[in-house]
């Protein structure tokens, strides 16, 4: 049973020079079919005149993190419920208490509150697995830092001890763009005690699955890919207006990136970006850079024009048949991904900790630039260095699409092809085949 609907949508944007551009945008990722962001409520107490429950966000979007300023999670109460106190989480709004008189007042008695997480470095009101500045990693990519739980005890419930369920139930991670089904039953949440031992479930659980959609989410495309290979110098730069139109005017040198197409945007935040003919906040370039016998080699750089925006935790997904085979990269962490019946290989890479794992703004004239080569082994049955096999299929950053090149623009064979022929390592064979005898008396 699915409770979010898939939209497709083109949009045609017309501009002064007679440019247009369309962008396409569904919430279906065919390779990451099953991504999703879990909610789970468990009660695991009764009180008085309420329960304990302790909530948790779980994001099982394989290379879709929650990233700065973080997630928030809303609700409708069903009866005339409070929060009466919470850790590891805040409501951000106290709302009317006034009913309430006595020492201690209730932590937010709003209808419909909006819990945010608190920072890492609080040392009060914590729970256990709480308090990442609202950041999920991505399940892929770091599981145990992709979810995130949050204490409450509410009061006020009404007849049934164990509560009914909130309605509505809304999560901005952080932008718009998810849709979440709503809280249901499910087998109550085991967890283990006395060291695995023995088994204890909760007395009730509520869950609910939240779906991203680039279509609901409204935004205008944030990456466009770029190519170019050994064999031929032009490079095959992004699309023209990949992510929008560049101003008339060529002289500017920052451009405005218009926010999310009809939703204002809610923090407030302008993207301001180096204005190109993609005016694409980040670019992802390809470079088919050698070919050798058995394997071939490949620069992937990763480019951010924002003046005010660092990526940190960025990661880059690519479709293409050379990734079924054994790949090494150099300077990103990388894994490979389940193909899902597809013929390509998909490998998702991310920056290494402390080295590269944010993508610097762009500062003074130098865009913020992260990158690697990739070694990749031949399968002599596909491997063609001719009609643009060589080149990705798909690319996603931080799990949006990445406007590609036009395969009619793709970096063409010359005709003449002798510069193709796989360069052969003779030199480094001559050497061993000569010096192996020599070195053989101390190996
Ligand atoms: C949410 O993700 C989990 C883990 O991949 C999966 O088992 C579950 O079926 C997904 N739920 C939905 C509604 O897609
Ligand atoms: C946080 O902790 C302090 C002291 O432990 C307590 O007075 C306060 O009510 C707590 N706040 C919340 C929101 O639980
Ligand atoms: C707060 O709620 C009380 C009733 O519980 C009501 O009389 C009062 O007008 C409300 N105040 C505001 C500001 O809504
Ligand atoms: C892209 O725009 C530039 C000028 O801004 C122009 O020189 C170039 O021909 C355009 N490319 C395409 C493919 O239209
Ligand atoms: C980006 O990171 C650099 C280096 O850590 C820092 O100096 C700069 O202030 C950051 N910029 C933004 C907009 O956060
Ligand atoms: C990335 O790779 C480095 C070293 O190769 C490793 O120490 C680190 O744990 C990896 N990071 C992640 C998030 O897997
Ligand atoms: C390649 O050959 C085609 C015809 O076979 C010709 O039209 C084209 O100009 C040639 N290109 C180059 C770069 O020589």
């Amino acid at each position: 049973m699915s409770y979010y609907t898939c939209h497709v949508m083109i949009i045609a944007v017309g501009h002064s020079d007679g440019e247009f551009s369309i962008f396409s945008a569904d919430c279906f990722d065919p390779l990451d079919p099953t991504g999703n962001i879990s909610v789970t409520f468990d009660i695991y107490q009764r009180t008085d005149n309420g329960y304990l429950a302790r909530v948790t966000l779980q994001n099982y979007y394989q290379y879709r993190h929650v990233d700065k300023p973080g997630w928030k999670l809303g609700w409708r109460w069903a009866n005339n419920e409070v929060i009466w106190d919470m850790s590891g989480a805040i409501a951000t709004d106290r709302g009317n208490c006034s009913s309430y008189s006595g020492s201690q007042m209730p932590h937010s008695c709003k209808k419909d509150p909006i819990i945010v997480d608190l920072s890492p470095d609080v040392s009060q009101n914590r729970s256990e697995h709480c308090c990442r500045g609202g950041l999920l990693s991505a399940w892929s990519i770091d599981p145990f830092n992709a979810f995130s739980s949050f204490e409450l005890e509410v009061r006020n419930v009404g007849d049934n001890p164990l509560g009914q369920a909130p309605n509505d139930l809304t999560l901005m991670a952080p932008g718009p763009g998810y849709t979440c089904s709503p809280l249901l039953d499910t087998d109550p949440s085991v967890s283990s005690d006395f060291g695995g031992l023995r088994q204890v479930p909760v007395l009730r659980t509520w869950k609910s699955t939240c779906a991203y959609s680039s279509f609901l989410a409204n935004t205008l495309p944030v990456c466009c890919v770029s190519l170019s290979s050994f064999y031929n110098p032009i490079v095959t730069s992004c699309r023209n207006c990949s992510c929008g139109c560049r101003e008339a005017d060529k002289s500017t040198t920052s451009c405005i990136r218009p926010g999310p197409l009809s939703r204002s945007n809610e923090d407030n935040t302008i993207e301001i970006v180096e204005c190109t003919d993609h005016m694409c906040p980040v670019r992802v370039h390809w470079h088919f850079k050698n070919n050798y016998m058995n394997q071939w080699r490949v620069k992937l750089t990763i480019s951010n024009y924002n003046y005010n925006k660092n990526y940190s935790n960025w990661n880059v997904l690519v479709q293409h048949p050379g990734f079924t085979q054994q790949t090494s990269t150099y300077s990103f962490n990388s894994t490979k991904l389940p193909t899902l019946g597809n013929q390509d290989g998909v490998s998702l890479f991310w920056g290494i900790d402390y080295y590269n794992n944010v993508l610097l703004h762009f500062d003074k004239a130098q865009v913020g630039v992260v990158s690697t080569e990739i070694l990749l082994d031949k399968d002599p049955n596909s491997f063609t260095v001719s009609n643009g096999w060589a080149f990705p299929r798909r690319i996603y950053f931080n799990g949006e699409n990445c406007e590609m090149p036009l395969p009619d623009k793709f970096p063409m064979l010359p005709n003449r092809s002798s510069t193709l022929r796989p360069t052969y390592c003779g030199f480094t064979l001559l050497f061993i085949l000569l010096f192996l005898p020599l070195l053989h008396p101390w190996l």
